[in-house]
């Protein structure tokens, strides 16, 4: 029996009573789809998937997104193929990461969002997982956006920002890319402040990522300001649930309404992540 759980927090469900090695019936997936746009993220646990089973229970939702590029890093070969399951993970294998991320802190982000068309979802699913730390936390922008005071609403109605695509998640800067000494140059996308989900048809933050971030139409100053002011607010405790892994666990987001980071952990232990995401559209 299909059961849906909501988290105590703001954002985050537990589905439970789901084998997603399996194919879906239509009827399940309206459940999961629709528990989904409540919830922004669902966990299912205990499951036990091949890459196969992921790319097919992800396709449920949409076509799939490839690989980000990776990051440039000492330890870490370029690997240019394509491929639709990315590898999180700090393992080093002969010398050669096997994934992205390593043990870092990941700050706040919504993934790839400094692509023209971000993901619609990531689904990030546990094979290996530390005894502490490389927790996984998620805000709801929705809640974000409803809860800043109407002056705020009012002033970035209409502003867009830029989202940097220069570095990583963890900050290191990505293959062919120079570090941005002047935010105003910032290479990147840029999205709507405030975007419309597609499905629900309500609004929401979409700040993709901090580091270099500017708000294009003011002075350097001013956008600084109102981001780290939309920043504090967005990623404060009230707006967030935070996830601790096991082994076979598979969450699933909603990249367009909701952002994550990540805590690092020891360096010394393994961590194995395959995530895939699905492809979305131009934000508006
Ligand atoms: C990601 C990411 C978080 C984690 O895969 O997009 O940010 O828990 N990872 O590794
Ligand atoms: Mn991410």
């Amino acid at each position: 029996m299909l059961q849906v759980i909501p988290s105590e927090a703001a954002v985050g469900a537990d589905i439970d009573g789901v084998d997603l090695a399996q194919p879906m019936t239509a009827e399940a997936f309206g459940t999961i789809h629709r528990a989904w746009m409540q919830h922004l993220v669902l966990r299912f646990r205990d499951q036990a998937l091949t890459d196969n089973q992921l790319m097919a229970f992800s396709r449920n939702f949409g076509a799939l997104d490839r690989n980000p590029r990776h990051a440039k890093t000492e330890h870490r070969q370029i690997d240019d193929s394509i491929d639709y399951v990315n590898v999180i993970s700090n393992v080093v294998e002969n010398g050669r990461a096997i994934g992205g991320l390593g043990h870092y802190e990941a700050k706040w982000h919504s993934d790839m969002s400094y692509n023209p068309l971000p993901p619609m979802a990531s689904a990030l699913y546990a094979l290996e997982v530390p005894p502490a730390g490389g927790d996984t936390s998620f805000a709801n922008m929705y809640t974000a956006y409803e809860t800043l005071p109407e002056a705020t609403r009012d002033r970035i109605a209409g502003l867009g920002c830029v989202h940097d695509s220069s570095l990583n998640s963890v900050g290191q800067l990505r293959v062919g890319f120079e570090a941005v000494v002047d935010p105003r140059k910032t290479p990147g996308a840029v999205h709507p402040l405030v975007r419309t989900h597609p499905v629900s048809g309500r609004p929401c933050l979409f700040l993709g990522r901090r580091r270099n971030a500017f708000i294009p139409g003011l002075e350097l100053a001013e956008s600084e300001e109102l981001l780290d002011m939309l920043w504090a607010h967005a990623t404060a405790p009230d707006h967030t649930w935070t996830q601790q892994w096991r082994v076979g666990d598979l969450v699933l987001w909603d990249n367009r309404a909701a952002l994550h980071r990540r805590d690092d952990f020891d360096g010394a232990e393994r961590r194995v992540m395959h995530r895939t995401q699905i492809v979305g559209d131009r934000p508006f």
